[in-house]
């Protein structure tokens, strides 16, 4: 069986190696050195001049919606477009802090939010910000995208989780808005085992973050940020300053385990991306060439490809459904990322409003008649060509 997930670190063996010296000799576990060491690289990796490194993806979404809330650049009641082709942690910290979460449809060929769909739907609802999803380290025309989001002063934030290292116009994916969200768990490009980031240009916004991530107090903040905003609250001593929360926050604090994990693994990330990127293309260029069978992905747009898993759009439910009784203990299959969000019970329940926008949209399309199967750099010859076998006989 080809599996989705086939290890939990790049280098596995190298790095477990690594990482029982380090545990052995550390002197503190917690949030330390590691991470603020491995926010440095992350930043000069995606250059941006700030990263805020938490303990998933997931507390990276809530995390920057919660700190938009805290400065006051997104108010409750707001309406947030959001790709309706996304992971359920990406739309539900819109409805969780009480904001609107406004479905936008995705292209067929790219899976992504396009100008056009962002067009459509702004003739409608009028967003405050887009949290778009570069779903499976693809996009459509973002660079359009952000200058519609400028001129019209909505807020463009990336959930940049599923395409970290994919560059377009020369640009890498979550250097487009105005933050952007990573993951690290296992089996995305990059392992911590969990983690996931926030990188952003903008320093008021970084420091909200941090206040966000640890309780809403002022530890982890830069000498000169915490003089202003404890002068800000007349906070003089010591003895309560430590203990002074200025702000709605959590704890969505990291490791040193998950910060030395990132510090090793970084090193080998450009190898990782080049490997699954030559994946993708070899499988892709065979698979998506059966246009009797499949909806081809179009990327030649982009610089650069980089994902964890490679999509499949079947031209109907039935070759969809006929593919994955084949797939049964040969190729590990799922649906596309968390499928059309307004078929989502959590949808249903909370933003039934919205939910007509998914009737006969491409992200329901993608969600009847669309799997994905692993891309991970483990991958052996004998594997691909099996998958490439699998995909390009007819199943019916
Ligand atoms: C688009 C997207 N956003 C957010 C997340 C959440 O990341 P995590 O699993 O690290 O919480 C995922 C997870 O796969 C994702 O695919």
């Amino acid at each position: 069986m080809i599996k989705l997930i086939k290890s939990t670190f790049y280098e596995e063996d190298k790095t477990k190696q690594a990482l029982t010296k380090f545990i052995t000799k550390a002197k503190i576990l917690s949030f330390g050195p590691e991470c603020i060491k491995f926010e440095e690289n992350f930043s000069q990796y995606q250059k941006r001049k700030f990263t805020v490194f938490v303990n998933s993806g997931s507390s990276a979404n809530l995390a920057i919606i919660q700190a938009l809330l805290n400065l006051g650049r997104l108010k409750r009641g707001d309406l947030v477009g959001f790709s309706a082709l996304t992971w359920s942690t990406n739309a539900m910290p819109l409805i969780e802090l009480g904001l609107n979460a406004v479905p936008i449809d995705v292209e067929l060929d790219t899976l992504n939010v396009s100008s056009n769909k962002l067009l459509e739907a702004l003739k409608q609802y009028p967003i405050k910000a887009l949290f778009i999803t570069n779903l499976l380290g693809f996009c459509d025309d973002l660079e359009v995208i952000k200058d519609i989001c400028k001129k019209r002063n909505i807020l463009l934030i990336e959930d940049n989780c599923e395409a970290l290292g994919s560059k377009y116009k020369n640009k890498l994916l979550g250097n487009f808005g105005l933050a952007s969200t990573f993951s690290f768990y296992v089996g995305h490009h990059m392992s911590t085992i969990e983690g996931g980031a926030i990188c952003t240009d903008d320093e008021e916004l970084a420091t909200m973050l941090k206040l966000v991530r640890a309780h809403g107090w002022d530890r982890n903040l830069s000498l000169s940020n915490q003089k202003a905003i404890r002068d800000k609250y007349q906070v003089n001593s010591t003895f309560y300053s430590r203990y002074t929360f200025y702000d709605l926050g959590y704890n969505f604090r990291p490791t040193e385990i998950n910060g030395f994990i990132g510090n090793v693994q970084i090193t080998y990330l450009d190898a990782i991306l080049e490997k699954r990127n030559k994946n993708f293309v070899e499988v892709s260029d065979r698979i998506y060439k059966k246009t009797d069978l499949y909806i081809p992905i179009r990327y030649s747009h982009m610089d650069f490809h980089s994902n964890f898993a490679v999509p499949v759009i079947c031209v109907s439910p039935k070759v969809r459904d006929e593919l994955v009784k084949r797939c049964e203990g040969i190729v590990e299959i799922r649906p596309i990322v968390g499928g059309d969000m307004t078929q989502q019970p959590f949808f249903n329940k909370y933003m039934q409003k919205y939910t007509h926008m998914g009737k006969q949209s491409n992200a329901d399309i993608i969600h009847k008649q669309g799997l994905y199967f692993g891309n991970n750099p483990e991958l052996t010859r004998k594997e691909i060509v099996s998958i490439i076998k699998l995909f390009c006989t007819d199943p019916l």
